[in-house]
This record gives C-alpha cells, structure tokens and sequence, in this order.
C-alpha cells in the first residue's frame, strides 16, 4: 500500500531539496508538497493522506488552526507539527491536536524513522478505520512530562543516576508508589536499601522508568468511586502480571535486557482500558465499568466503542515509540494462536501470564497440551496465594 504525505510549509523548497527517491529505498511514498493552507485543504479532501507534516507559520490558515481541521474532518491522518526553538508556547496548544513533533531544520533521519513506524503502526491490524476510531473516541494520552524527562536522561551518552533520582524526587507522591512496589517480595530488594538511589540502583533504570509510566498513567484525578475501583483492579492485574510474565522468561533466559523488557510489557499490557475508562460518553463508559468489574473481553469493548483496549494500547506504545517487540506482545495478548509448538517467547509469556491472572481454568488445558503440566504447575507456584490458577476446575 502506498503511503501518502502531504507537506505543508512556507519554505517548502527546503523540504524539496531534502526529499528525494533515494532517500526511501524500496518504500511506496508520495510525496504531495505545498506553501498554501487552502491548498492543502483542498488536497486533502480529493486524496487519502495518511500523513500531514505541516509547518505553523504558513499563510491564510496558520498551521494549528490547519492541524485542528485535519484531526476533525481526517482523524485518520497521522498529524505532525514542524517546529523550530521560538514555537514553545504554541506546541503547548498543539499537545491535543497532533501525534508528534518534528524539530525544524528536519533531518533526514528523523523523518526516516516517523514514517516507519507509522508504517509499523499499520502492521499491527491498526488500519486506517480503526486508526480513525480511537482517534475520534478521545484524545490520545501524551506522555508524563516526568517520564520524558527521564527518556532524555537515558539517551545521554552517560546516564547519571543521580540527576534520575533527582527527576523523580520532583514528584513524592511518585517516590512513595514506586518504593512501595519496588519493595515488595518480589523484587527482593535487600532490607538495606531504603533510599530512591539505592532502589534505582538495583532495579535497573528501565525498570524504573516503567514503573514511573505506569503510576503516572494508571493514577487518574477526579474519578467517580466505580472509576476508581476498576482501576485499583486494573492496577493489581497488570502488577501481577507483570511479576509473571517476568518471572517465565526468567525460566527461559538469562538475559537482563530480555527479562526487563518482559516485566515492562506485562506492566503496560492493558493500558488500553485506561484509555476507554477515560471516555467521556456516560452511558457508554459506564456500561463498560459495569462489566470490566469481573471480566477481560475485547469483544465486548468492541460492540461498545468500536475498538478493543488491544488496539488502542497498541497504537498508544507504537505513538510513544516503545521497541516493536513490546508493542508486538501488546497486540497479541489475547490471540490464542499464540499457544503452539511448545515456544515461549515475550509474546507467549505475556498471553500466559494474562490468562493466569484473569483465572480463565478452561485455558489451562489447552496450555497444559502445549507445554505439560509440570510446566503450567512451575508458572502457578510462581504467583502468590490466592492468585493461582486452578489446575483441576472439574473437582470443584
Ligand atoms: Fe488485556
Ligand atoms: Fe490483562
């Protein structure tokens, strides 16, 4: 499929000059250029854009007013503002209106990398329809402003862990959640540590930047006390399956990076639902707290709103650039078809750990076929307590 982009500027021969065939080897892109903001309205109406670049200063209808008529009448198009350093006040009114930012004078690179993983997006079964749906239900999370801080400190070429602290101190009540849960039996931290630097120290500054996305996007204000209940559940769900989604590719591997990755996932896994909880529509997100209470049903979501907390989740990470991997175990977390020839990758042990924590026993027949009990009673042993699966649903 071919993937068009309107670009629209006031210096739109530097973009010209930029943009040349070479510069996407092997991808299907048209390319559609213009300095006229009623032009490029009106390119928009006779073409299916998938993607608008678009300047702010360009003349007639300046570009967020341009930006706000795309995502009302095409909110299926991927929006992106250009920005230079004297923009920052409008990129605050911006926030709601695009999907991402490109810095101006754009470099090559970057532009590369945005429309890939638009591309990726579009892998993942998010085609424009539904693309449009999630779109049109809400605005679409940004990320904590604590939690882009702390991205830019780890992409510095030497990460200090003191100025990590530092970041996350600016937010108590971030500091408390995070070592309340840092501190539990399972992390084994040892009874030493008592202070954020030690803590990051020894979880590992991935772990703990998920763990900062996670209080900041699973934490809303001024919710109704139904609201608040679905989301302590939410919560205590994607806690635990966290653990064991980490705790099975322990199992597995060794590697650090592939152990982390694995906990992090389970920890996002159903961000999803944060989204839908959020809807404004009373009648519909109502109807939805009133059966999330007891069950995990992306079908359900879908004769509700059109979309599953799957497919929203999925496009969520892929906008805030999270490795494919992740997002890739994100999309397939529900999809039996997964269970087969004995593998247990990211995927898999994401799917296991769910289906664990959401105690669906007829599952376990169908894992213990694929992996043998003593594997399905290794991955039980390794929840707490009352959040074990029963192996044997028939002798009740
Ligand atoms: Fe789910
Ligand atoms: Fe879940």
């Amino acid at each position: 499929m071919k993937t068009k982009i309107l670009i629209l500027d006031k210096d739109i021969n530097e973009f010209q000059n930029l943009i040349s065939d070479e510069l996407f080897p092997g991808e299907k892109i048209q390319f559609i250029f213009s300095n006229d903001s009623l032009e490029a309205i009106s390119f928009m109406g006779g073409n299916d854009i998938d993607i608008v670049i678009s300047g702010l200063h360009v003349p007639k209808v300046n570009g967020i007013d341009f930006l706000a008529f795309v995502q009302n009448h095409f909110p299926k198009t991927f929006r992106i503002a250009l920005t230079s350093s004297n923009d920052k006040e409008k990129c605050i009114q911006l926030i709601k209106v695009v999907h991402r930012f490109l810095k101006k004078p754009l470099i090559k690179e970057e532009l590369l990398k945005t429309i890939k993983d638009f591309s990726s997006l579009r892998n993942f079964n998010l085609d424009a329809q539904l693309i449009s749906t999630i779109n049109g239900l809400c605005t679409v999370p940004t990320l904590p402003d604590i939690y882009v801080k702390l991205d830019r400190e780890m992409n510095r070429p030497s990460i200090s862990l003191n100025h990590v602290a530092e970041i996350i101190s600016e937010d108590p009540l971030l500091v408390a959640r995070i070592f309340h849960i840092a501190h539990s039996s399972f992390f084994n931290i040892p009874s030493g540590i008592t202070d954020l630097l030690q803590s990051i120290n020894f979880l590992g500054v991935n772990i703990i930047k998920a763990l900062v996305l996670y209080v900041k996007i699973f934490t809303l204000k001024n919710v109704s006390s139904e609201t608040e209940i679905i989301l302590k559940k939410i919560r205590i769900h994607s806690i635990n399956v966290a653990k064991l989604t980490k705790a099975i590719i322990e199992k597995e591997s060794k590697d650090r990076e592939e152990i982390e990755r694995a906990y992090i996932t389970g920890l996002l896994h159903d961000v999803g639902k944060i989204v839908l909880l959020q809807l404004n529509e009373k009648q519909r997100s109502t109807c939805y707290i009133n059966k999330i209470q007891n069950f995990d049903s992306p079908d359900f979501e879908r004769n509700i709103f059109g979309v599953s907390h799957i497919e929203v989740g999925t496009y969520i990470l892929g906008l805030w650039k999270f490795p494919t991997e992740i997002i890739e175990a994100i999309a397939y977390h529900h999809d039996t078809s997964l269970i087969k020839d004995n593998v247990i990758s990211l995927k898999q042990s994401v799917f296991i750990a769910n289906l664990f924590s959401n105690k669906f026993d007829d599952i376990a027949i169908r894992l213990a076929k694929t992996y043998g009990i003593e594997k399905l009673n290794e991955w039980n042993q390794l929840m707490e307590g009352d959040e074990r699966l029963d192996l044997n649903p028939s002798e009740n």
